[in-house]
């Protein structure tokens, strides 16, 4: 139950933060030479503007937003898991919504109090309709394939969702990456979901039927979000993307190859959002469809 509620409120934060994004830049005390902010959790203090500071739940995000009309959109990003506590989490996803209020997000999430104490990486998704209440009156969004009706897992799919995904990314070597592709099948008006580990030619894995939504996603998404957000407890910041503030060198976490798909099936290359963050995580510029994003800090090595 705890987690529930923690989720709740996540869900009420994510569109909340929306409208309060924060400034565009980093100062350059902010862009970063590899800080030891691991060291200071006392950094804390004083950035409670942005999260909800119950002391509980502490909020943080950071991403490029856009709006328009949308069909589908396609990202690479590269994967990381850290060592986290049971009041911490950490996301990395595409997020498609609609003004109305339905939303699909689909990435990868270290989350030890979802998935039983395990800090590993997980292919994790949520749904959400704005309708959508538990008895006691929160808003809730059903997690991977924890609902009755939602997503439904293609025959023979090479992963599921909730599934590990392994190995992960070296901030200084080998990285690892994922392609999430989600997409209107125009004849049945579902969400298809396609995804691929280090394969630019993702694969079909699922889909969410277009029956699912009332608010818009029936018929089109009319925002993006893409970037990451973390939820920490009363215990420190949590590693967001690689963990590292977004310099565009070996260590920082990209979204690359981010294509947006019109009406017509069209997919083209992103090459502007608006950026959106609240210290101390950053993002980058989108330079022909890639960012880089994320910030303190890495727990191990
Ligand atoms: C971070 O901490 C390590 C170990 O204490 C130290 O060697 C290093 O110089 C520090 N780096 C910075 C940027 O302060
Ligand atoms: C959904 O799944 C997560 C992770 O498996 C679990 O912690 C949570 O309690 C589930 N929620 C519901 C409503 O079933
Ligand atoms: C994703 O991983 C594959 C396999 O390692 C690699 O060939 C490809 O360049 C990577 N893509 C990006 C955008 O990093
Ligand atoms: C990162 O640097 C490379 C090499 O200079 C450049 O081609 C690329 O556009 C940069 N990406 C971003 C998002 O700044």
């Amino acid at each position: 139950m705890a987690s529930f509620s923690l989720f709740a409120v996540l869900l009420i934060l994510l569109f909340a933060a929306r409208s309060n994004a924060s400034r565009l830049y980093p100062t350059s005390q902010e862009s970063n030479k590899e800080t030891n902010l691991s060291v200071q959790p006392r950094l804390l203090q004083g950035l409670t503007d942005t999260s909800e500071n119950n002391g509980y739940v502490h909020f943080y995000a950071a991403d490029h937003q856009m709006q328009g009309e949308y069909y589908g959109v396609s990202v690479i990003m590269d994967v990381y898991d850290f060592l986290l506590t049971n009041d911490q989490f950490t996301v990395s996803s595409v997020k498609i919504f609609s003004d109305e209020g339905d939303a699909i997000q689909i990435g990868w999430e270290v989350h030890p109090q979802f998935y039983g104490g395990d800090s590993s990486a997980h292919l994790s998704a949520f749904w959400f309709v704005k309708t959508m209440k538990t008895a006691d009156g929160y808003q809730y969004a059903c997690f991977n394939t924890n609902c009755s009706t939602g997503f439904q897992p293609e025959a023979g799919a090479p992963i599921a969702l909730g599934d590990v995904i392994e190995p992960v990314s070296e901030p200084h070597g080998t990285k690892q990456n994922i392609t999430i592709k989600v997409i209107k099948d125009s004849a049945s008006g579902d969400w298809l979901v396609y995804y691929g580990f280090n394969r630019p030619d993702p694969t079909l894995i699922g889909r969410y039927p277009k029956s699912l939504f009332t608010n818009g996603l029936a018929d089109r998404a009319t925002h993006i979000t893409i970037g990451g957000y973390v939820v920490a407890g009363n215990t420190g910041l949590v590693p967001m993307g690689s963990g590292y503030l977004p310099t565009n060198d070996s260590r920082s976490m990209a979204f690359s190859n981010i294509q947006v798909i019109d009406q017509s099936g069209k997919a083209s290359l992103l090459i502007h959002g608006f950026r959106g963050y609240t210290t101390p995580y950053s993002v980058s510029p989108m330079i022909n469809g890639e960012f880089f994003y994320g910030g303190p800090y890495r727990t191990t090595m």
